[in-house]
């Protein structure tokens, strides 16, 4: 019996991970060394110089969290928030929903701004979400709302959210690597990210970056950080010239974001958006042929994450079986919907590595074969000529 785990090779087009460049995988079986040794601290300095690039900020408190993106969220927050603050999250999605929790946990004062699933969030609904609060600390919202396939103006938004005097929080855990994200543009004071996304690594770390008005924010607490592990007063004396120990680096992960971000740099990030915004235009063109409609409306959809609804299927036929055939015949991943979305859509990735045309191809050449077995009538090669007209 094969006492080895070997897991099958599938193409990777759900909301994440996504396939990660050879590299990164190589990266991965490099030998350990310590975490406190030269080279390693070397290597850290990378991350930090190539995460600021990414980010394009010039925090120098920015690096990775050790944990999956959950972490880097709730760094954010907890960091952020002491019993008793005030905190605006914006809810367009699960993963705004996520961050009301963490906030309930921090024992602070939560404003939340329900929007609904599907829609991005405007800059009046964010002033009106501030309107509705007394003193927020903080505004947290999500660019890229990984539930729906929403992306919101960040751009736009930041101004209101300066004028109120709060910090503004922001997920970037789909978006980073695959669209902009401009840090000290827009005027963000606290960013995370993931990087199983369009950084294209394993899931492991969380970028984060702080300004100096969330530092300032940090450093003028009344009371200790809730969470010991993801107290970055800590933790930056780690990442920070002074090297004190505080939790074993996860070396290999980082070695892995390493050599992803090295592969960022080397493409460029604005040819990587390029190639995100081409792709899902293609696929966008494909689906739509195929009988898919968008949640999104076009001028908010997001380049790496396309959240559809399916054709009519044939009664007995659900999308959960179309999925299951999809990786059992064809090996390929898409995701299914979360919360109100559960059975009524589909969320297929291009993110990173596996945004390209092939993939793209690949995906619709073989709906093209598993629909009409699901009831649905189809005019043979039109999603694959709509995609190719799009080149
Ligand atoms: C927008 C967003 N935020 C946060 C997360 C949580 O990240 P993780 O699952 O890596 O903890 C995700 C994961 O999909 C996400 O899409």
């Amino acid at each position: 019996m094969e006492s080895r785990f070997t897991p099958p090779r599938r193409l990777l087009l759900g909301p994440g991970p996504s396939d990660a460049h050879p590299r990164v995988l190589a990266a991965l079986g490099q030998p350990l060394i310590g975490h406190l040794d030269p080279a390693f601290l070397a290597l850290m300095d990378d991350v930090k110089r190539m995460l600021r690039a990414v980010f394009r900020t010039r925090n120098e408190l920015t690096f990775a969290v050790s944990g999956t993106g959950s972490a880097g969220m709730e760094a954010c927050l907890v960091n952020l928030l002491e019993e008793g603050d005030e905190a605006v999250v914006m809810v367009n999605g699960e993963f705004g929903r996520r961050m009301t929790d963490i906030v309930e946990r921090c024992r602070a004062r939560l404003v939340a701004h329900e929007i609904p699933w599907g829609r991005a969030v405007e800059p009046d609904d964010v002033a009106q979400a501030i309107a509705k609060a007394r003193q927020p600390k903080l505004v947290a919202m999500v660019h890229a709302e990984t539930s729906t396939g929403a992306q919101s103006p960040i751009a736009e938004i930041a101004p209101i959210v300066a004028r109120s005097g709060a910090l503004f929080v922001v997920d970037t855990v789909t978006s980073l690597g695959g669209c902009p994200v401009e840090v000290d543009g827009w005027g963000i004071d606290a960013c995370y990210s993931g990087t199983q996304k369009c950084l294209s690594c394993p899931p492991g770390l969380s970028p984060l970056t702080f300004g100096e008005r969330a530092l300032e924010a940090l450093r003028r607490r009344r009371s200790k950080v809730q969470s010991w592990y993801l107290d970055l007063t800590m933790i930056e004396k780690y990442w920070g010239a002074e090297r004190v120990y505080h939790h074993t680096a996860p070396i290999s992960m980082s070695y892995a974001l390493a050599e992803a971000l090295r592969v960022v740099e080397e493409e460029g990030l604005e040819a990587r958006f390029e190639r995100h915004r081409r792709n899902h235009l293609a696929l966008a063109a494909g689906l739509e042929a195929l009988g898919f409609r968008f949640v999104v409306e076009p001028d908010r959809r997001l380049w790496m994450l396309n959240s559809v609804y399916l054709p009519a299927l044939a009664s007995g036929r659900d999308e959960a079986q179309l999925r299951r055939r999809l990786l059992d015949d064809f090996s390929i991943e898409v995701g299914g919907g979360l919360g109100a979305f559960k059975g009524k859509i589909w969320r297929i990735g291009l993110m990173g590595e596996s945004s390209r045309r092939v993939n793209v191809m690949r995906l619709l050449e073989a709906l093209e074969v598993l629909l009409p077995d699901a009831g649905v009538t189809l005019r043979a090669g039109a999603s694959l000529a709509a995609a190719e007209a799009c080149a």
